[in-house]
């Protein structure tokens, strides 16, 4: 894919693999396909959607997400083997534009301890794969893992060998994150200046010592012109660098930077809010550009100055990334075609009777809600449309707590595969007393690993978000559950998470 503009920067995503590869990050089939569909939006011009000979569930999400994604490149990561890279080739198989990325390490720490092979060695798997990497696909991208501890004349020629078998683009990663940036940006003007100027230069950044995006911005002005970034820095250990914080430094900063990008920033904030509420992980309130405090003013100097001009404290504005006005948006009056054109605003193409359901819960919330934000039409969404087929169902719940004598309890009534089950249960706490009470029902005994609410907008008959993190025999589940209720949401997201679990133990 050579660069139609050697100004403009290739934005590669890899939320979906690397990202992926960040602890209790993990997606099922169909969020990856929500994720990768709002990555489409947002504008990446590559979407690395996973590692295809890794794992069966891997090759699959790859294949749908290349048979869904209409104009962005979907790219498939591979070893430099044979047997990687023809799975790589066949995952991409229905994708409307692809690309095959082989890697393997050229430090001498990685070539020594974890391939066991001379640096000889390791150029011939270069060449060999390589060259079947560009039999299989016109948009090859070959990677040097840990290049930043790689000495850099071998490093320079492993690239060479890439891009005389074929390669197009170059990625330099600072796999653990040990590079600094004047350092790093040296590394780059030196393969840049001895490299073909058509081979795109790339750089893919982890976060160890907090430096990814700060290399990466420092790679651009060395001539690099792609970054492999993930959504809010989500990868492996400390994470990648951030989307939205290399996006919107380009952005605020264009006449430092003088480089452009294709990504449509309004997007930012709906696509890192879909990736929260997909893995389970609040943003972060003080996360750069996205988080709850980006743009809030807490001093009564700096508020003053706001009012008086946003710009004395804001060098972005909320709606440069897509933050909602928290305009109220719909309410027990709303029709179908507000809801409608409501949803397609925040990215989801919802078919006629899914907007009915959505509909429904809009005025059942109402009842119980005066007034309902973005944030809550979108959690109806999560629960009414992308919630999996139930092995369980919450039918009733009733908790009794506080200061009465006795210890809280909970009653309820579950549906399990179509038979109603009733159990009560006494616990330490209403939440206790729900989860053993559900436990008892359903026959499982997860261990809970995280348990998080999270009050979806302001006021006290706000939806509260509850997510929860379950484990049990190995395997792991989140589940969400929102209601005003939080003992409800409670119940809901553990009752979700258990259905996600037992789904998994099924498959395995
Ligand atoms: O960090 C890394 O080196 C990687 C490569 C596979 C590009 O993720
Ligand atoms: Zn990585």
């Amino acid at each position: 894919m050579p660069l139609a503009d050697p100004d403009t920067i290739v934005i590669f995503d890899t939320t979906l693999r690397d990202g992926e590869q960040s602890p209790g990050a993990t997606m099922s089939l169909a969020e990856k396909i929500r994720m990768a569909q709002q990555l489409e939006q947002l504008g990446v011009d590559v979407l690395e959607a996973g590692f295809a000979a890794s794992s069966l569930g891997d090759f699959e999400a790859i294949a749908a997400i290349a048979e869904e994604i209409e104009h962005t490149r979907v790219c498939s990561l591979a070893r430099a083997n044979i047997a990687d890279i023809d799975r790589a080739a066949e995952s991409l198989l229905r994708a409307k534009k692809s690309r095959i990325h082989v890697f393997i390490a050229t430090s001498p720490l990685h070539m020594a301890y974890k391939l066991g092979k001379k640096p000889d060695e390791v150029l011939r798997m270069i060449e060999s794969s390589i060259t079947h990497a560009a039999a299989c696909s016109g948009d090859v991208e070959f990677s040097c893992e840990d290049a930043s501890r790689s000495d850099p004349d071998f490093m320079l020629q492993a690239c060479k060998t890439a891009v005389a078998c074929g390669a197009r683009t170059l990625n330099i990663p600072d796999t653990v994150g040990y590079a600094q940036p004047e350092e790093f940006a040296a590394r780059i003007a030196y393969v840049r200046e001895r490299i073909d100027p058509n081979v795109v230069i790339s750089v893919h950044c982890h976060n160890d010592l907090g430096l990814a995006v700060a290399n990466t911005l420092a790679a651009f002005r060395a001539g690099a012109r792609q970054a492999e970034v993930t959504i809010c820095g989500i990868g492996e250990r400390a994470g990648n660098a951030a989307l939205e914080e290399v996006i919107m430094a380009l952005t605020v900063r264009r006449p430092y930077y003088r480089l452009s990008h294709a990504i449509k920033t309004e997007q930012i904030y709906p696509t890192a809010r879909r990736l929260s509420r997909i893995i389970g992980q609040p943003l972060a309130r003080n996360k750069p550009v996205v988080g709850a405090n980006a743009f809030a003013h807490e001093s009564g100097i700096h508020q003053a100055g706001v009012l008086k001009n946003p710009e004395t404290y804001e060098i972005m504005t909320p709606a440069s990334i897509g933050l909602p006005n928290n305009a109220i948006v719909m309410g027990k009056h709303s029709g179908k075609n507000a809801v409608k054109a409501k949803l397609e605003s925040m990215g989801y193409h919802l078919d006629g009777a899914q907007i009915d359901m959505v509909l429904a819960s809009v005025k059942r919330l109402a009842d119980k809600k005066k007034e309902i934000y973005d944030e809550d039409l979108e959690a109806l969404v999560l629960e009414e449309i992308y919630r999996i087929p139930d092995k369980y169902a919450l039918i009733h719940l009733g908790v009794q707590s506080g200061d009465t004598g006795l210890p809280p309890t909970a009653v309820l009534v579950l549906d399990v595969d179509g038979k109603r089950v009733q159990h009560a249960c006494f616990g330490v706490g209403p939440v206790d007393a729900v989860f053993q009470a559900i436990a008892c029902v359903t026959k499982h005994k997860p261990k809970l690993e995280q348990y998080s609410v999270n009050s979806i907008t302001g006021g006290t008959d706000a939806l509260g978000e509850v997510t929860v993190r379950i484990s049990e025999n190995g395997n792991s589940a989140i589940g969400r559950g929102s209601d005003p209720d939080i003992i409800n949401a409670s119940a809901r997201a553990y009752v979700n998470a258990l259905n996600r679990l037992s789904k998994k133990q099924e498959e395995v």
